[in-house]
């Protein structure tokens, strides 16, 4: 396949502080450079043989081929991102901003402060749309780093020396106020309506279970910090201790096997939240059997396993029942 070239987004007469022919250099060599490299590099993928192809080669054709398709990408995105004046922030971009960086003056200081710490190496600083966080994000690719996988660009500066030199010399700091004051806010508005379409990578979908109601680690563990008065079972298999010889803290073992018998021992009137080793069949089962009989179970999404990636507090494993 080959990838297309986008006419260039921003008029360049209109900039303030950005000459035309600065544009137009960076638009023909460096954006046009990246363009005629992604397409060299997808030709020589597409005529290499992978099963015999030297592990090197493949490996840097791969790299090349990101670093060409980033390039193209976030290009794109910068000139879309110039074109006015930088102060009107349309309403939900401004709330946007507010909601995920305290204020609209907090994020530009973020970013610029951002910009700044590359200290003239080369690089690019982004506000994304990371749809898995429903959140904006500020982040920048320097120094050998990658990209935030799954951020949408929205807003992108360009820190290469390429994209300032020609007017600015060597002085970043002063190119870094000028793309801030010759920002296009109805565009990038414009790019968060489309982004804030994308949905977040799908959950685990249980379909034996999908009525069952569920609860998270993170919303376990704020129960727990509140003081919410919470019944908290470990249902895994007994064998299970072995491979794993410690528990949360703050449950107590129940053999999964003996549910009927032991879930008279707990309160109707406080919610019950159950989990087995990684939240899957054996905790589910409990919790449906324990609905049944009229208590407020819940199983504990992601299980032991869930609870000890967030580091919650576990103990030793003690078995309270008889085997
Ligand atoms: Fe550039």
């Amino acid at each position: 396949m080959t990838y297309q070239i986008a006419p260039l987004f921003c008029r360049p007469w209109t900039l303030l502080g950005i000459t035309p022919r600065l544009i137009e250099s960076h638009y023909e060599n460096n954006y046009g450079g990246a363009f005629t490299r992604l397409n060299a590099i997808s030709a020589e993928l597409a005529a290499l043989d992978p099963a015999t192809a030297p592990a090197h080669v493949i490996r840097r054709l791969k790299q090349d081929e990101a670093a060409a398709l980033n390039s193209l990408a976030l290009h794109e995105v910068y000139f879309a991102s110039l074109g006015a004046d930088g102060r009107v922030v349309p309403p939900v971009m401004a709330d946007a901003l507010a909601r995920d960086f305290g204020s609209v003056d907090r994020w530009r200081r973020e970013f610029v402060a951002l910009a700044n710490s590359l200290d003239g190496d080369p690089g690019w600083v982004l506000l994304g749309w990371l749809p898995r966080a429903g959140r904006l994000i500020n982040h920048c690719i320097c120094d050998g780093s990658q990209a935030v996988a799954g951020a949408i660009p929205l807003l992108a500066l360009d820190m290469y020396e390429h994209a300032y030199h020609l007017d600015f010399g060597a002085n970043a700091v002063s190119y870094i106020a000028t793309f801030m004051r010759n920002i296009d806010w109805r565009a990038v508005h414009g790019r968060y309506e489309d982004a804030v379409g994308v949905q977040p990578p799908r959950p685990l979908v249980q379909e034996q279970f999908g009525d069952l109601p569920s609860v998270t680690v993170a919303e376990v563990q704020a129960m727990l910090d509140a003081g919410v008065p919470v019944q908290i079972i470990d249902v895994r298999p007994r064998h299970s201790s072995s491979r794993s010889p410690d528990m949360m803290q703050a449950a107590v073992w129940r053999d999964p096997d003996r549910v009927e018998e032991w879930m008279s021992e707990l309160s109707k009137t406080e919610p019950v939240v159950a989990f087995c080793v990684y939240g899957f069949h054996v905790g589910c089962q409990a919790v449906t059997a324990l609905r049944k009989a009229g208590y407020d179970a819940r199983y504990m999404a992601g299980g032991h396993f869930a609870w000890k990636a967030i580091k919650g507090p576990v103990k030793l494993f003690e078995a309270t029942t008889p085997a």
